[in-house]
């Protein structure tokens, strides 16, 4: 089986290709930078250079995977940006990098590998709780959770286009994860978080296509 994990050099992506790589599995995964790609090639993974946010790069990734099949395909890259409380309107620069990362890079990563995922194939698309509209308990991050909200449908989308070919498409909630993103206070290290989406992933089914979990396998409303 081969796992693709686009955005590993740190936190949960990384986590994702240590415990696929500790599984036995072949892992491809992307980092931006030397010493990203550096710390993957140290776990065993074949690394490719990758930033969502630059058309030419993830053309790359789409050249460079060519002829691959990967059973796993993990959509991990994301930034959370402006730590807001209220209605803070964000920069122009916040947000066009919130929502290129976001939003932009899961539409330009699931295009470019879509001729690399066979049939009975899995992708899933980190999204967060907090884009959430159906269980929406507060406003803070309303960037964050904007960039989510919109990811979720172009995770939709890929289900319905995917979907068609015999691929399970998720949303996936890592938790409250224990990250440079979640900060030393979250509420689950990332070894936890990512064994348990693992367990998620192996069992999918194609019935679960189009479907948003949390990493414990209950149902998050869009
Ligand atoms: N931690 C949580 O509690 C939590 C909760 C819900 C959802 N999530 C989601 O889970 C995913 C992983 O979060 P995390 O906590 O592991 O975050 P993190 O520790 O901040 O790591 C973010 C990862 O995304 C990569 N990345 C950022 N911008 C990128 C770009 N333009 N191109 C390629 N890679 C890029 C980073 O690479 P660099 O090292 O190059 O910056 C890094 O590998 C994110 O999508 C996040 O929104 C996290």
């Amino acid at each position: 089986m081969t796992v693709l994990v686009a955005g590993a050099s740190r936190g949960i992506g990384f986590e994702f290709a240590r415990q696929y790589r500790a599984d036995g599995r072949r892992v491809v995964a992307t980092a931006r930078d030397e010493e990203g790609l550096r710390k993957l090639q140290a776990l065993g993974c074949e690394t490719l250079p990758l930033d969502v946010t630059d058309a030419a790069s993830v053309a790359g990734l789409g050249w460079r995977t060519d002829g691959e099949q990967f059973e796993v395909a993990i959509v991990n890259a994301g930034v959370y940006g402006p730590r807001t409380d209220g209605l803070q309107p964000p920069s122009q620069d916040d947000f066009d990098l919130v929502m290129r990362t976001n939003v932009l890079g899961p539409m330009r990563v699931l295009a470019a590998l879509q001729e690399s995922l066979p049939r009975g194939a899995r992708v899933i698309v980190l999204s967060s709780a907090m884009g959430s509209i159906g269980q929406r308990a507060g406003a803070s991050g309303w960037l964050y959770r904007a960039s989510k909200a919109a990811a979720n449908s172009v995770l939709k989308d890929a289900s319905m286009v995917l979907g068609s070919r015999g691929v399970s498409c998720i949303a996936v909630h890592p938790g409250w994860v224990q990250t440079d993103m979640g900060g030393a206070g979250a509420t689950l290290p990332p070894e936890r978080s990512v064994a348990d989406l693992r367990r998620l992933i192996a069992n999918l089914t194609p019935e679960d296509n189009g479907r948003f979990y949390s990493h414990d396998g209950s149902t998050i409303p869009w």
